[in-house]
């Protein structure tokens, strides 16, 4: 028999700011199964030194029980960096993900997130101020991780030791940036780069660019992560063809799709796919979370109806129900609008 390659390769829950944070997590990780790594949407490092009380929280150890949490931080100041790793360090974390891949306008405004792309030589010389830091102070672990490496488990803290892997797009305007950036990377003992497999402009529309991220595998000194618009097995597995062999690949991080089935990972693994008691199980511990977290319905079902934005289109002849959770407005009204939708038919 075949071996079953899906279990070879990690999957990794993609950051997503405003969605993936503490409470949908821990509700994910508890009611769903298959992700290796949980990555944190960004921290924003200052230059004031200091982290948002949000930010601390969701950091804090006691908000990332039974999961593997890495941190990621957003910056372009290797002083702000490593200030920002010494709080993480401190916390037990032994992986520290870097953003070079928003393209959100209030971060690349500032050159901060894949705008840093678009400036070589400053984000050459900010990877040389880190890593020569890191390593002078005895830090850097060097040598590949395995998958389950670079948790935020207890047993790991105290050993100071410390990753740094990279999420990055393939460039600002165009796919051609791309041998330039990942000729910078590949000089630095990165841990793991994680493509999203577009670049700046490109948002999170369209097709990726799967021949650009087969190039710069075939060419990476770095272990690689796949990142863009999986969202069902089919998905997966195709990926995995193609790239599955390469020693160098490491498996693929995915957001939107998990978010709109959050047994995606589960399912690609051999588990359940996604069925409605699950589903209303996990949905009752985020909506619980919140309702302790925020102060108000309106809030609340704010952020609930993010998520429906997303899982929505996962239920066939569900408009009707959905456009009354669109319109709900309180917390009675949104579940009265939810119970209905999880009684359509799941899409598969
Ligand atoms: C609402 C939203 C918030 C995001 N926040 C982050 C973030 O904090 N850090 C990050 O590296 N990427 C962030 N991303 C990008 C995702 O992690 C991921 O790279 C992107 O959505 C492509 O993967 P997908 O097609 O599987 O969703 C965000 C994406 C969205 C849509």
């Amino acid at each position: 028999m075949e071996p079953d390659k899906s279990t070879d390769h990690n999957i990794y829950f993609a950051p997503m700011e405003g969605i993936t944070g503490h409470v949908y997590r821990s509700a994910h990780a508890k009611h769903f199964s298959g992700i290796d790594r949980y990555y944190l949407p960004f921290i924003a490092a200052h230059a004031t030194h200091t982290m948002k009380n949000k930010e601390k929280k969701d950091v804090s150890p006691a908000q990332n029980v039974g999961l593997c949490a890495i941190p990621q931080v957003l910056t372009k100041n290797a002083d702000d960096f490593l200030w920002t790793v010494d709080e993480l360090t401190a916390l037990g974390y032994r992986e520290i993900n870097l953003n070079f891949g928003c393209p959100s306008p209030t971060v690349t405004s500032k050159g901060k997130g894949a705008a840093f792309l678009g400036e070589p030589d400053e984000l050459d010389r900010f990877l040389e101020s880190i890593f020569e830091e890191l390593q002078r102070r005895g830090l850097l672990i060097t040598e590949t991780m395995e998958a389950g490496d670079g948790c935020n488990r207890n047993t790991h803290a105290g050993k100071g030791g410390l990753h740094v892997s990279v999420k990055t797009r393939l460039g600002v305007e165009s796919t051609d940036e791309w041998e330039r950036i990942f000729a910078i990377y590949n000089r630095y003992p990165i841990s793991e780069l994680i493509v999203h497999a577009r670049t700046m402009r490109e948002l999170y529309n369209g097709e990726t660019h799967v021949d650009t991220f087969g190039e710069i595998l075939s060419r990476s000194r770095i272990p690689v992560c796949y990142n863009g618009n999986i969202n069902t097995a089919d998905q997966y597995r195709s990926i995995l063809e193609r790239f599955g062999e390469d020693p160098h690949f490491t498996g693929v991080m995915i957001g939107r799709g998990l978010i709109a089935n959050p047994a995606l990972a589960q399912e690609i693994r051999g588990g359940d796919p996604l069925d409605a008691a699950s589903l209303r199980l996990f949905h009752d511990e985020v909506l619980a979370g919140y309702q302790e977290e925020l102060s108000g319905d309106t809030h609340v079902i704010s952020k609930m109806k993010e998520l429906w934005w997303y899982m929505g289109p996962m239920f066939l002849n569900a408009e009707k129900p959905l456009k009354r959770l669109r319109k709900s407005k309180t917390v009675r009204e949104y579940r009265a609008a939810v119970h209905e939708v999880l009684k359509c038919e799941i899409r598969r």
